[in-house]
C-alpha cells in the first residue's frame, strides 16, 4: 500500500543524472551511483517542504524555473556531510605535539575547510583550548559549501551519541549535557562557539575574501572531502587551498585521499599530512 503523506521515493534515471550534473556544476563533485538512495531521500523531502508530490516534480519544476534560490537549497541539501568528532584521532594527537612546541608569541591559525555540522573545527577548538588556553590569540576559521552546515555549526548542538571519540576531559571542560526541552543533547560550551570564524566557501571556486582575509594559515584540515572530486578538480582546489597556507605551514587531508601524481610544491610528511614548500 502507498502512504499519501510523503512523495514516492523514485527518481527517472533523466531526473538523476539532471540533478547530478546541476549539482557538479556548482559544488565541483560529481554525485556516484552508490549516492542514488541519499539524492532521491533528499529530493523527497524538499519536495515535500515545496508542496510537490514527487521527487521527479521538484526536479521539473528545478530544471524548468532556473531559480537561483532554489538550486542554492538543492545543492545545499545533497551535499554529503558525514562526520565526527575527533575523526581520525591520529590528526589531532599530531595537532597537540605541535601546539605543545609552538611559540607562544605567534600563535597559530587554522582553517577547517570543509567543516560540515561543525564537529571537525569543535574538535581542533577543544585541542587548541586545551593545549594554548582559551584566550591565547590563536584564530580557528570554519568554512563549507552549504549554509545548512555552517548554521549548525554556528549553533554548535548535537545528539548526545555524538559525544563517543571525545577525551573525557575535553568533555567535562567544553561540552554541556542538555537539559530539559535539551535533553539528549550536547551543547558547545559558548565561550568555545565564540572563538570560531564561520563562512560559506565554494572550495571549486575562486576562495571569498572571508578566507583570504583570514589567511595565512599555519594549519588547514581539508579532510573528505577531495574524494568526491574528479583529478583535475581535486588538484584545483588542493592548490587553491594550499595558496593560503603561509610557506612551511600544514595541510593535513582524509586517511583515504591521496594528492599523488598532483605535482604541487607539497612535501608528504606521512600519510594524509602535507607541508608546503614555497
Ligand atoms: C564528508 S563531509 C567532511 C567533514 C569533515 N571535514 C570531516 O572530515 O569529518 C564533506 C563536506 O564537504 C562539503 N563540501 C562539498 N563540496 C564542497 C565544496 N565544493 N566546497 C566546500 N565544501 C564542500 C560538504 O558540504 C560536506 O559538509
Amino acid at each position: 500500500m502507498q502512504r499519501t503523506d510523503s512523495p514516492p521515493a523514485e527518481l527517472s534515471d533523466r531526473a538523476f543524472t539532471a540533478v547530478c550534473e546541476l549539482f557538479e556544476r556548482h559544488s565541483g563533485i560529481r554525485l556516484p551511483a552508490q549516492k542514488r538512495a541519499h539524492v532521491v531521500a533528499r529530493l523527497g523531502k524538499l519536495a515535500a517542504e515545496a508542496g510537490l508530490p514527487s521527487a521527479e516534480a521538484y526536479v521539473a519544476r528545478l530544471i524548468l524555473d532556473r531559480d537561483p534560490a532554489r538550486i542554492a537549497r538543492t545543492v545545499d541539501r545533497l551535499t554529503i556531510n558525514e562526520t565526527y568528532f575527533f575523526r581520525e584521532p591520529a590528526h589531532f594527537d599530531w595537532l597537540a605535539e605541535q601546539l605543545d612546541q609552538w611559540p607562544r608569541s605567534a600563535p597559530p591559525n587554522l582553517w577547517s575547510a570543509a567543516c560540515a555540522s561543525g564537529e571537525e573545527p569543535y574538535s581542533l577548538a577543544m585541542v587548541l583550548a586545551a593545549r594554548l588556553g582559551l584566550d591565547a590569540g590563536w584564530r580557528l576559521l570554519a568554512t563549507d559549501l552549504s549554509a545548512e552546515m555552517i548554521e549548525a555549526t554556528r549553533r554548535g548542538r548535537y545528539p548526545m551519541d555524538r559525544i563517543d571519540g571525545i577525551p573525557p576531559a575535553l568533555l567535562r571542560d567544553w561540552c554541556l549535557r542538555g537539559q530539559g526541552p535539551e535533553h539528549g543533547r550536547l551543547a558547545i560550551a559558548r565561550p568555545l562557539r565564540e572563538r570560531l570564524q564561520l563562512a560559506q566557501a565554494n572550495l571549486a571556486q575562486p576562495l571569498p575574501p572571508a578566507v583570504v582575509g583570514a589567511g595565512p594559515f599555519d594549519i588547514v584540515f581539508l579532510r573528505n572531502v577531495l574524494i568526491y572530486f574528479d583529478p583535475p578538480m581535486r588538484r584545483a582546489v588542493v592548490e587553491r587551498v594550499a595558496q593560503q597556507l603561509r610557506p612551511g605551514g600544514w595541510l593535513v587531508v582524509g586517511h583515504a585521499e591521496s594528492l599523488q601524481g598532483l605535482d604541487l610544491p607539497l612535501q608528504l610528511l606521512r600519510p594524509s599530512l602535507f607541508r608546503r614548500l614555497v
